[in-house]
């Protein structure tokens, strides 16, 4: 159903294709435990019944309209202490492939919601398997609207919403290896200061005086960095402040 990328080194070089599935992730982190899975291993499909996404939520695609997709990695070279760079160059690929679809404004929305015209186009959600103090492997599954004219949410877009065009999902799924491998090598080559920088260059909301939820309440603050381990930092009148995903919201 869907080609083999030429477009890439590794990533997509094995393309399994199933029409229907429960969740790719979930098919992947099954795959990945088998130790003849090679790192690139795509898992692609038409409709998940029961797509996961951050915070124990759903995703939800119309079928046959988005890209929902699980890439195997292996990233033995990363210490699990620098697991958060999976989530900086997956973020960094989707923003390098709307780039070069549209002239709107993009945003990452830490750990890593795409925004375009501050509309979420695109989640992921990595999940990965520790061994010792390395990662074996990694899940990174993407949800990128592409075709799908109708949400339930207004805080939702798609590529065909923003340029008024159908864009085949099988170009969409080689665009998007491609920036992915581009990203992935840069931190196989160790270019950790520049992935970051670049990641922190394209956040949403950063430095703007904003409105947040914790647990102890809403309060204001703006965004200022992340940590070594990917949390939060949020700088309010009391000092700095440090979040990791399920202790903060975004209000207004
Ligand atoms: C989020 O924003 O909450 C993350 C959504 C991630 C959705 C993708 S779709 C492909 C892959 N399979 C899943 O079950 N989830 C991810």
């Amino acid at each position: 159903m869907y080609k083999i990328p030429a477009n890439t080194l590794f990533l997509g070089k094995q393309l399994v294709f199933v029409p229907e599935c429960h969740s790719t992730n979930t098919l992947g982190l099954q795959l990945g435990q088998n130790p003849s899975t090679v790192e690139g291993t795509t898992i692609i499909t038409n409709k998940q019944t029961s797509g996961r996404g951050q915070r124990g939520n759903t995703w939800e695609a119309a079928p046959g309209m988005n890209l929902t997709v699980s890439i195997i990695l292996k990233p033995g070279f990363l210490a699990v202490k620098d697991q958060f760079y999976l989530t900086i160059v997956s973020s960094l690929a989707i923003y390098d492939f709307l780039q070069g679809k549209t002239d709107l404004p993009i945003a990452i929305k830490w750990p890593n919601d795409i925004l375009v015209q501050n509309k979420k186009i695109c989640g992921i959600l990595i999940e990965n398997m520790i061994q010792g103090s390395t990662l074996a492997t990694a899940v990174a599954g993407i949800g990128l609207n592409v075709n799908q004219m109708e949400f339930n949410v207004d805080s939702a877009t798609s590529l065909k919403l923003l340029i008024q065009k159908e864009t085949p999902i099988e170009s969409v799924l080689h665009d998007v290896l491609g920036y992915l491998e581009k990203r992935y090598l840069q931190l196989r080559h160790q270019q950790y200061v520049q992935l970051k920088q670049e990641y922190l260059s394209k956040m949403y909301w950063r430095n703007e005086l904003r409105t947040f939820a914790s647990n102890e309440g809403t309060f204001q603050g703006a965004i200022r960095e992340i940590d070594d381990n990917g949390k939060l930092i949020i700088e309010t009148d009391d000092g700095l402040s440090f979040f990791s995903i399920k202790e903060i919201q975004f209000i207004e």
